[in-house]
């Protein structure tokens, strides 16, 4: 037996994740299948409060929004950042308390404006317009609604440019030289209390240095908001700690995150006489490395590369076509057998670009082999779709070496749900 990742083992050549075989799991529930393991996600989001124990922790629901993984983290007392109707309703049905909810959004609708006067959630306000929208709603429904705003504070972290968010040309957010002015303007609204600011530099990220310069700007932006006489209950320093997609990657903790930010918050806090609380929205660190997609091997061919191609594709983890992503992959059945040849594992769509891994260094693959792919927790599922025809994977959840499928597999009928003939063609 040896572990991998701290919570996978290897027994007998065969994958275990949570002490249970994958092999087993896919002959009880077929492939392909995302198995995620609850402790797992319990311990992510432990050591991550545990790191920032003065601090309310919001998990991302965007990463995954499977309803069981939001009803253990209810259970375990996380808020939630959510970014649309879906989400809150997603949120508070899982038992989140609607008073540790912030619902984010560059573009929200009306009808997610009302929704979110009417439940009394958070909002972090992304533009002037939506500010003067949100206080009319909240005009006609005699409320007044707790905000804060999402700012743009130009921070350049190193991650793959879709996924940075806080970068000066990026669609959040308000531009730091416009914040002040829409402050002043927030707290003039008798509907609007504005408690809070709010900001998100990207995702993926593996080092703390940008994390640092934007506690910094943001802290800036809290002493001049306070001069005008605004006290925040809270500053929401948004996420994206990265995990070590790459197994020999140097990864910071949320420990690491604590020690490079804590010491400039409170420092800055101190000095001002200011006690703000922080809200963290962490996504990808709670769910990520708490699944494992199986897939099973349909065909190897030996051609410019030796390809395997496998039943699951950018379908179901759009990630690799997406931004070039690294997920690591393992053979389940042959985990500790030595490697032989190069892979490149190659899903079924019919794309060139879909692609889950490449030039792997592997065991010997033969049809029937089952393939692991690491790390799939986290904008996978929920990043999904029915492209090529292809029903979704179910998803099995693993607590204390049982099994309980979590979201039952779609069928070729479910390619037709919502669809209509219309007469003519009847
Ligand atoms: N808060 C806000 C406002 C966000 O926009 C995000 C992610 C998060 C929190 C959570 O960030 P995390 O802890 O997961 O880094 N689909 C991409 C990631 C997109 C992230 C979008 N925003 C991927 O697969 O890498």
């Amino acid at each position: 037996m040896f572990k991998i990742d701290g919570h996978l083992e290897v027994y007998n050549h065969h994958l275990f994740v949570g002490g249970v075989d994958s092999l087993e799991l896919i002959k009880e529930y077929g492939s392909p299948l995302f198995v995620i393991n609850e402790q797992r996600i319990r311990d992510n989001y432990r050591r991550y409060q545990g790191a920032f124990p003065d601090a309310d922790i919001y998990y991302a629901v965007k990463a995954n929004s499977n309803f069981s993984i939001l009803r253990i983290l209810a259970r375990e007392g996380a808020g939630a950042d959510v970014f649309s109707e879906g989400e809150l309703y997603l949120a508070l049905l899982a038992g989140i308390r609607k008073d540790k909810i912030l619902f984010n959004g560059n573009s929200k609708t009306d009808h997610e404006l009302k929704y979110a006067v009417e439940t009394g959630v958070k909002v972090s306000v992304d533009s002037v317009d939506e500010l003067k929208t949100l206080a009319a709603f909240a005009k006609e429904s005699g409320k007044t609604i707790p905000i804060a705003f999402r700012v743009n504070p130009d921070v350049s972290p190193k991650t793959h440019p879709k996924i940075a968010t806080g970068l000066a040309t990026s669609k959040f957010g308000i531009p730091l030289e416009k914040i002040i002015e829409a402050y002043d303007m927030a707290q003039k609204l008798d509907t609007i209390e504005p408690v809070g600011i709010h900001c998100h530099i990207g995702s993926q990220i593996l080092e703390t240095t940008p994390f640092v310069e934007m506690t910094n700007k943001m802290m800036d932006l809290v002493e001049q908001i306070d001069r005008l006489g605004i006290k925040f209950e809270f500053v929401d320093l948004g996420s994206g700690l990265g995990i070590p997609y790459k197994k020999d990657e140097p990864a910071p903790t949320p420990q690491d995150l604590a020690d490079a930010i804590l010491p400039v918050f409170n420092e800055r806090a101190n000095a001002m006489g200011l006690h703000p609380r922080i809200i963290l929205e962490p996504g990808r660190y709670i769910t990520a490395d708490a699944t494992v997609l199986l897939t099973t091997v349909n065909m190897v061919k030996e051609a410019h590369k030796n390809f395997v191609g496998v039943d699951a594709g950018f379908n179901l983890l759009v990630r690799p076509a997406m931004y070039d992503s690294y997920h690591h992959v393992l053979v389940a059945n042959k985990a500790d057998l030595n490697s032989e040849r190069l892979y490149t594992i190659a899903g079924p769509v019919c794309e060139s670009g879909d692609i889950l891994a490449s030039d792997r260094e592997l065991p010997v693959v033969e049809k029937g082999d089952v393939v692991a792919v690491l790390d799939t927790g986290a904008y996978g599922f929920s990043m999904s779709s029915q492209y090529n025809g292809r029903p979704r994977a179910p998803e099995v959840l693993i607590t204390q070496r049982k099994t309980c499928i979590v979201r039952e597999h779609e069928n070729i009928d479910d390619l037709l749900t919502k669809q209509r003939l219309p007469p003519h063609l009847l």
